[in-house]
């Protein structure tokens, strides 16, 4: 099983769709490892976006991030990562997929409702920047031969 870490992002908490956006990830059969409401620094989100620290939008977004507090999740499945990048679509919603959550729910590249990890090892750096080790929960759901057969887990 693999863990990815996901941000519901300031346009999500603002526009009334924690609840909504949550639920696509449920419904899916991730099973919810961390979650918290969190205020993101000016600090953190340099690190964060260090990857794109050269573009003319670095400071905006780490603007946008901080409007108000996040909700960070950690989500765990068979390929977690990859199945969370594919229900979230393109980066710009107005290019996503019907069906992704960007592209069901977002009209922007910059308020484009979440922010999902992209390869095992960001997911591993990601989880540690957001969580300590005792706010990720290793429980067990009770209907995973319902999710899986058994030789997929
Ligand atoms: P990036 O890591 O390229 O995309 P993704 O979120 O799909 O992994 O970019 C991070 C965030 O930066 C993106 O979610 C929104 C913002 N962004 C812009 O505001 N303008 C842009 O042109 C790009 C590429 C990203």
């Amino acid at each position: 099983m693999e863990k990815t870490l996901v941000i519901l992002k300031p346009c999500t908490i603002q526009r009334s769709l924690i609840g909504e956006i949550v639920s696509r990830f449920e419904k899916k059969g991730l099973r919810l490892a961390g979650m918290k409401m969190i205020w993101l620094s000016d600090e953190i989100l340099s690190e964060h976006y260090a990857h794109l620290k050269e573009k003319p939008f670095f400071q905006r977004i780490k603007d946008a991030m901080s409007v108000c507090p996040v909700i960070v999740c950690c989500w765990e499945g068979v390929d977690a990562i990859n199945v969370v990048r594919t229900l979230t679509g393109a980066t710009n919603g107005r290019n996503a997929a019907p069906g992704t959550i960007r592209g069901d729910y977002s009209m922007s590249v910059q308020e484009n409702i979440v922010h999902a990890s992209d390869s095992p090892e960001t997911a591993a750096i990601e989880i540690k920047r957001f969580f300590s080790d005792t706010e990720i929960y290793d429980y067990k759901l009770n209907n995973l031969s319902s999710l899986y057969a058994n030789d997929e887990f």
